[in-house]
């Protein structure tokens, strides 16, 4: 299929089904393009709650759909790819979480938003990397239990001086980035800013400039005097910081940062969502009514 082709058609199909498309900073460029509204977690979550559209195309992974069907139930969520999953998310399930509680009574549990919705429905309170300090620290308790990630967890440890109880997760990309990759980098472009995502190994979050969700890495770019940028997360969202800003040059931490489940969606599959009317992410009336609370309590932190 020509691009032009497939563009054309997903913008006709947009109109005809009332359609937003939603994608994630990490897809592919041309995905990223013909999407209304490209964010990071926290963006999409609060596009997907207020969008008017009758039908969401959510290009990103499994979980973001699911939030999005949870803060809008009448609305349909189309997940282009339905294998599009997140490693991490599947690293605990609602039944490990509730037997992990029960050796910590009284406990407040903080969920990465990059978990299942029935995860989600057994957590206190959601947050996601652009706000998981302040979500912490809007908990009076010194203890906390938070899942999944636990190189976040240390990050959020270390900024809010509470004791941070994690699950042993992490994502499998930015757990591959490693100390030396960035002091390699460092060694070839010695005037470059360091900006890394705060699910990076603890090892390298010392060596950053900078620690940013992808939406503020955005936001940095838009706003960096700097000539050269080192960016350690996944690295499809080089394409969107070069959009934003041109004159900088932004450099992978490791080129093959590849989310390989970010990167299933593409402009076919995009177009065949908006035709079939495929593949739709429900959830539980049951689930989704706990799980938005927790969403709803960090929204309004
Ligand atoms: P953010 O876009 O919220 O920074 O999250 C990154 C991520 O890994 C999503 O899967
Ligand atoms: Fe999950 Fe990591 Fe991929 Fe994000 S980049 S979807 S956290 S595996």
């Amino acid at each position: 299929m020509i691009k032009e082709e497939a563009v054309s058609r997903i913008k006709k199909l947009k109109q005809e089904r009332k359609a937003v498309i939603l994608a994630h900073n990490y897809q592919i460029g041309e995905v990223q393009d013909v999407a209304d509204f490209t964010g990071d977690s926290l963006g999409l979550s609060q596009e997907a709650a207020k969008v008017e559209a009758e039908t969401i195309v959510f290009c990103g992974v499994h979980f973001m759909a699911e939030t999005a069907a949870i803060l809008s139930p009448r609305k349909i969520v189309l997940l282009p790819d339905p294998h599009a999953g997140c490693p991490m998310a599947a690293m605990i399930t609602g039944q490990e979480l509730r037997d992990w509680k029960k050796r910590y009574p009284g406990r407040k549990v903080v969920c990465y938003v990059n978990t299942t919705a029935e995860v989600k429905a057994e957590s206190d309170v959601c947050c996601t990397s652009s706000n998981a300090v302040r979500v912490v620290n809007s908990i009076p308790d010194e203890e906390i239990l938070f899942v999944p990630d636990k190189n976040l967890a240390v990050y959020v440890g270390r900024q809010t001086g509470k004791k941070i109880i994690a699950w042993d997760g992490y994502c499998y990309v930015h757990n591959r980035i490693y100390a030396r990759d960035v002091l390699e980098k460092k060694r070839l472009y010695p005037d470059a800013e360091v900006w890394v995502h705060p699910e990076c190994r603890p090892e390298v979050i010392d060596l950053a400039d900078q620690v940013l969700s992808t939406g503020t890495m955005v936001k940095a770019a838009r706003e960096t005097t700097r000539r050269q940028v080192i960016v350690g997360t996944e690295a499809g969202i080089i394409y969107r910081l070069k959009k934003e800003n041109p004159k900088t040059e932004f450099y992978p931490v490791k080129e093959m940062a590849f989310c390989s489940n970010m990167k299933k969606i593409n402009l076919k599959k995009v177009w065949k969502a908006l035709e079939e009317m495929k593949f739709r992410v429900e959830v539980s009336p049951e689930i989704s009514r706990k799980a938005r609370g927790a969403i709803e309590k960090m929204i309004a932190i």
